[in-house]
This record gives C-alpha cells, structure tokens and sequence, in this order.
C-alpha cells in the first residue's frame, strides 16, 4: 500500500466492478475489491496517436543512445538498412561511444558525432537539428527522460522494453507523444520472430477460430548475466521491486493475436508470485551480503480478462534453471498454437484445405499436426513481412533475425509516412504489466483494474494490422 499515492482502491463493490467490467460477470463471483490507477484525463488540445503517420522521411536519421550490451547490435543493423543515416552515438562510458564507431569503419561509414563522459551528454545528442529519431537502449531507469526529452526536441523516439517501469512514466510518455505528434514505439522485436509472425497471419485468417486465451513469457536463467549489466541495474531493480518487471516479450506477441485496442482492451489483472528463492542467493552471490528485502518472487504469474471475455496469462522468472522459454500460446475455438517448448499446431479437420494436406485423418485437435503438414501450413501462411525479410535478416541476424526485421520496419514505415507497427498505446499495455501487477501482489493478489490507455478509442480501428507501401 506504501506506493498507492497513484491509486485510489476503488471501495467498489463487486456490483461497481462489474459494471466497469461488463464482460465479466461469471468470474467475478468473489467479493474482492478491484483498485483502479491513476489515469489522467486527455490534456484540451491532444488527440490520440491511434494510426499516426507522420510526414515521409526519406533518409532516416538516427542517433543511438546507450551502447551496452544491446545498443551495438543495433548499430550494426542500422547499417545494414538502406536510406538511413547513422548520425550520432552516446553512452556514458567513452570507450562504448569508441567500440560503436568502429562497427561504422567496418562497414566503411563515417564516423557519428559521439558524446560521452557524463551523465546529461546524451541531451547534446537530442538536440541536434540533422537527426529524425532517438533510439534509447540504456537501462530501464533512463528511458523515460531520454525519451522526453528527445521528444520535446522534435525526435520519434524508439525505446527499449520495458519503455516505461510505472504509470506515471507511462502517461509521461503518451501525452508527450500525442502533444508532439511524434512516434514513441517500444522496440518489442518479439513480434517479429517468424513462428510468432506466421501464427499471427493464420490467428488473422481464422485458422484457430476465435483465439479465447493466450499465454506468454518471459522465462531466462539470467544468472550468468547479473554481473554484466551497468552499474548493477538489472538486479538492483530486481530488488527493489516485486512484480512482472519484464513483460514485453510475452503480452506484446498475443495483444496483437488479441487485437488488443483494436477491438479489444484489457480490463483486469490478477498476480501472484513465489518468495525469491534463488534471488536471495543470486543478490548474495554478487554481493557477498544476505539481502533482508529482495522482493522480486524467482516466479511471476499474472492473469489478466479482457472486454470481449478472453483471457491471458504472463509469467515471469529469470531465477531458476530452466530452458529459455516466451511460452507464446494461443487457444482458439478451432485450434491452437504453441512455440515453446514444442512448436506446433492442432486443428479441427475442417480448419485445413486440401493443398495443406489432401488426407484429413492426419488431422486431430488431440494432438499436434505432423511435421509435413506443420511445414505446409507455415509456409502457406508465412507472414507477407516474414515472406520479404527473411533471407536478408537471417544474414544480418539479432536474435535469429527478429531484430533486424524490427529495425527495418520502423525505417520504412518511418520513410514511406505509415503508422508504425506498434503505437505508443502497445507500449503503455505491454508495459504496464509491471507496476500494475505490483500493485497485485503488494495487495493480496487483488484485481487491479487496467486504464483505457486510448482514452476511449479502443474500439476505433477493428484488428491489428501493420501497414505497407500501395
Ligand atoms: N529486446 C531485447 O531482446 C533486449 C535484449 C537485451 C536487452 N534489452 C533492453 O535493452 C536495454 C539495455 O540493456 P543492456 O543489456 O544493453 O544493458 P547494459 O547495462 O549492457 O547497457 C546499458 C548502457 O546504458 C548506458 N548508460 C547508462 N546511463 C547513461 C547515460 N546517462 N547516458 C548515456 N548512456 C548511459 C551504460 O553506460 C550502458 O552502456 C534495456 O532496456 C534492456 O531491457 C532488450
């Protein structure tokens, strides 16, 4: 309750939570509270960024921010994307801001304007007048000012996931980009795999029918990689706060299998957690000190309803040995999909033409399709997107390729004036799983009601869709 300045616990009764709620009245039979967050009214004058386009840019210029362990990789993607301009490069630590120049020698560009050595250099950076977007990939707590600030100076911004760790940074970052008229997208590249794009193409297809429930997560034994983050603040964060602090990669994949603002919204969530079992250990471990208050649980679990009466359910866990895991599952009234830890699909008979598999009896909704009927349908169903970038994302990679695909559709998009693929409206859903789920837990586990980030416009723009050159 420490943190609840933001929250009013609405001293709603169930009656109260249903009528906010209108799809879920034969969940709700339990008498507990929901608690609704702060979300403030549209300032006069704004209006939503829901299928934005701002002006062509023909050549995008971009200026890096943050060249840890993520940020070089996309500069040497950035390379590799025609009608871009790598134009600057900042990072605290000079010899980052060095290593990253030396990606542009190698692939005989010139050298970026670089700033560095202290902690407000970066500012330098957003306010040159020759750059067209900011991509932030520092640590979690720089994000939001960084991206503020650049779009205060004119700049779309890019930031890393999660973009923003609580909702008052979140609608910071929403009236920001609706007063500015600038793209704020969450570089959640994710979505972009090719099992998670090719599913999304069969979801949108109706191949599982009407997907009704959806699982994802985020689950990565980072024990080896505590001790390379900066300054500690991966595990720090950890620490100090409870709660589903990397969402992203699971919710970001199944909200657009979902429509999520497109159709649908999310109305509630509900968490639990484990105590931090191996937390403790792994503070102790890198700290040589017993911590008495580490309060991220080794496993998150959080579930959430929506309007139209689905269901979806994030886990967290990056404490305990397990196979790297995003879960991404979708149940649908016809079928199913799943890529972790088998890739597969079952379907009704009836859900597959003769050209996928001309003998039906190799279809059962019991288990997975074949392995030839599986190839078949992915390649039937491969994602226009997937169809065009494969081969040249395979070769500049980033997680298999998913990453380049991410950078390259923000550059055309950027270049060719479409809305980009993901709006400032995903960015707040996908990550307000971390405070809102919190708050959860900090209050037994009770439904805590999620805000319309559109501000009443959810329902304007029927299905997910991203969008291309005529
Ligand atoms: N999408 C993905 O698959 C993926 C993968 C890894 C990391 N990430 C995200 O990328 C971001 C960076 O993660 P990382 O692993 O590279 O962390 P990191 O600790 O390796 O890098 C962070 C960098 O930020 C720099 N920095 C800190 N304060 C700064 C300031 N004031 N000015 C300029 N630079 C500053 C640090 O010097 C460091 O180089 C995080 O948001 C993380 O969640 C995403």
């Amino acid at each position: 309750m420490n943190k609840l300045k933001f929250y009013t616990i609405a001293i709603a009764t169930v009656g109260l939570f249903m009528q906010s709620c209108s799809s879920t009245k034969q969940s709700s039979g339990s008498a507990s509270k929901p608690i609704s967050v702060y979300a403030p009214a549209r300032p006069a004058g704004q209006q939503d960024m829901l299928g934005y386009a701002a002006p062509k840019i023909p050549v995008v210029r971009v200026g890096f921010i943050g060249l840890g362990m993520r940020g070089p990789g996309a500069v040497a993607r950035w390379t590799q994307i025609p009608n871009t301009k790598i134009i600057a490069l900042a990072d605290l630590i000079p010899d980052r801001v060095e290593s990253s120049q030396k990606i542009l020698e190698k692939n005989n560009m010139s050298r970026a304007v670089g700033y560095s050595g202290s902690e407000d250099a970066w500012k330098q950076l957003c306010e040159r007048d020759d750059i067209d977007l900011v991509y932030i990939a520092t640590d979690w707590k720089h994000h939001v000012p960084m991206a503020l600030y650049a779009m205060e100076k004119g700049k779309h911004v890019a930031i890393e996931v999660p973009a923003a760790m609580n909702m008052k940074d979140i609608w910071a970052l929403i009236n920001m980009s609706e007063k500015t008229r600038k793209h704020c997208m969450m570089l959640e590249n994710c979505v972009y795999d090719f099992f998670e794009l090719t599913t999304l193409n069969m979801a949108q297809k109706g191949l599982f029918g009407d997907v009704i429930h959806a699982e994802g997560a985020y689950i990565h034994d980072l024990s080896e990689f505590w001790g390379e983050y900066w300054n500690n603040w991966r595990l720090d964060y950890n620490k100090n706060h409870r709660g589903d602090v990397y969402p992203t990669h699971g919710i970001g994949p199944i909200c657009q299998a979902l429509n999520i603002h497109r159709g649908d919204k999310m109305n509630y969530l509900v968490a639990v957690d484990t105590k931090p079992f191996n937390g403790i250990d792994e503070w102790k471990r890198m700290k040589g000190e017993t911590p008495t208050d580490f309060k991220n649980g080794d496993q998150t679990i959080t579930m959430i309803k929506t309007e139209k009466g689905k269901t979806m359910q994030i886990q967290h866990n990056v404490m305990t040995p397990r196979p790297y895991s995003r879960m991404y599952q979708l149940t649908g009234t016809k079928g199913f999909a799943n890529k972790y830890p088998i890739e597969g699909y079952a379907l009704e008979a009836g859900q597959v033409s003769a050209d996928v598999t001309p003998n039906h009896e190799k279809l059962s909704a019991h288990s997975f399709v074949s392995t030839d009927v599986k190839k078949a349908l992915m390649e039937k169903y491969k994602h226009p997107i997937q169809a065009e970038l494969e081969e040249r994302a395979k070769k500049v990679g980033g997680h298999g390729g998913m990453d380049f695909i991410m950078d390259y559709r923000l550059a055309y998009c950027l270049q060719n004036g479409l809305p980009l693929d993901m709006d400032v409206y995903d960015m707040a859903e996908w990550s307000c799983l971390t405070e809102l789920s919190a708050v959860s837990l900090d209050n037994g586990s009770a439904p805590v009601l999620i805000p319309d980030f559109t501000r009443g416009a959810w329902n304007k723009v029927q299905g997910y869709k991203q969008a291309f050159v005529k």
